[in-house]
C-alpha cells in the first residue's frame, strides 16, 4: 500500500489547477466584474482541452466524496478498495475504515496505468482527458463495481455500451453541481454483479425526415 509526506502533499497543491476568479455578487457597480468573470468561466471550460495542466487537477470537495462512497455496497470487509487518482485524498481518505485500500497518483509517481493488482471497488474523480483509457483500465482490474464523478456529457452512450461489454452495467447515476467543474457532473455506478442497465438509452440519432435544413439542402440539388 503506498503512503505519503506533507511535503509532496504540498507539491500536489503547488501543481494544482488553479482558477484566479473573483466571485462577486451582482449589483449595477459590479455587473462588468460579473460579466469578465463569466467570460473569463467560459473562456478556461472552451479550452478545457488544450489546458497546460495535462494531469486534469480538479479537487472533489471532501463532503461530496464521503456521499459518493455510500453509493458503493460495501458488504464484505475483504473487499480491496482503490482510488486511482487520490491527489489530495477527498475518496480515498474516507473509505471504510474497515477495508483494505489502495491508491495511485501520478503526481507521487504511482501510474494508474501500471497498476497491476486486481481490487473490488474503484472509486474516484478521473482525469476527464483520458477517460477512454481511464475505463479501459478499469475494466481489466475492477472485479465487483466502479464510480467516478465526471461531466455529464462524458457519459456517452457509446462509453456505456462498451461498458456492458466489459460486463459492467450502470446500478446508480448521482447527477450534481461542483462549483468550477465544467457544467453538470455524474458519480456513476457500473456494476458486474447486474445485467441490464438501470437506465435507459438507445444510440439512434433522431431526426425529423426531410424537415431539417440539411435536408432541405440536399433536396434542393
Ligand atoms: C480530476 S483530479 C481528481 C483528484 C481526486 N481524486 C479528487 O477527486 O479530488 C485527477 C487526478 O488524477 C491524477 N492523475 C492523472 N493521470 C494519472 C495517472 N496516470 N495515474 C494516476 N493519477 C493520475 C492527477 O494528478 C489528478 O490529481
Amino acid at each position: 500500500m503506498n503512503n505519503y509526506n506533507n511535503k509532496e502533499t504540498k507539491n500536489i497543491k503547488n501543481n494544482c489547477f488553479k482558477f484566479d476568479v473573483k466571485k462577486k455578487s451582482i449589483s449595477d457597480s459590479n455587473i462588468k466584474m460579473e460579466t469578465k468573470t463569466t467570460n473569463k468561466m467560459s473562456m478556461i471550460s472552451h479550452n478545457i482541452k488544450k489546458r497546460k495542466h495535462p494531469n486534469d487537477v480538479f479537487i472533489t470537495p471532501v463532503e461530496l466524496a464521503k456521499k459518493l462512497i455510500k453509493f458503493h455496497n460495501n458488504n464484505d470487509d475483504e473487499l480491496i478498495w482503490l482510488d486511482p487518482f487520490k491527489n489530495n485524498g477527498s475518496f480515498y481518505n474516507n473509505f471504510p475504515d474497515e477495508n483494505p485500500k489502495d491508491w495511485c497518483e501520478i503526481l507521487l509517481g504511482m501510474d494508474f496505468f501500471k497498476y497491476e493488482h486486481k481490487v473490488d471497488i474503484i472509486s474516484s474523480n478521473p482525469p476527464y482527458s483520458m477517460l477512454d483509457d481511464v475505463l479501459e483500465k478499469t475494466y481489466q482490474i475492477c472485479r465487483k463495481e466502479f464510480g467516478y464523478l465526471i461531466g455529464m456529457r462524458n457519459l456517452t452512450t457509446r462509453r456505456i455500451e462498451i461498458a456492458n461489454k466489459n460486463g459492467f452495467f450502470i446500478k446508480s447515476m448521482f447527477i450534481t453541481k461542483v462549483f468550477r467543474f465544467y457544467g453538470m457532473s455524474v458519480y456513476v455506478v457500473f456494476s458486474k454483479e447486474i445485467n441490464v442497465n438501470l437506465v435507459q438509452f438507445d444510440r439512434t440519432v433522431w431526426k425529423e425526415n426531410g424537415k431539417n435544413k440539411w435536408d432541405k439542402k440536399k433536396n434542393n440539388k
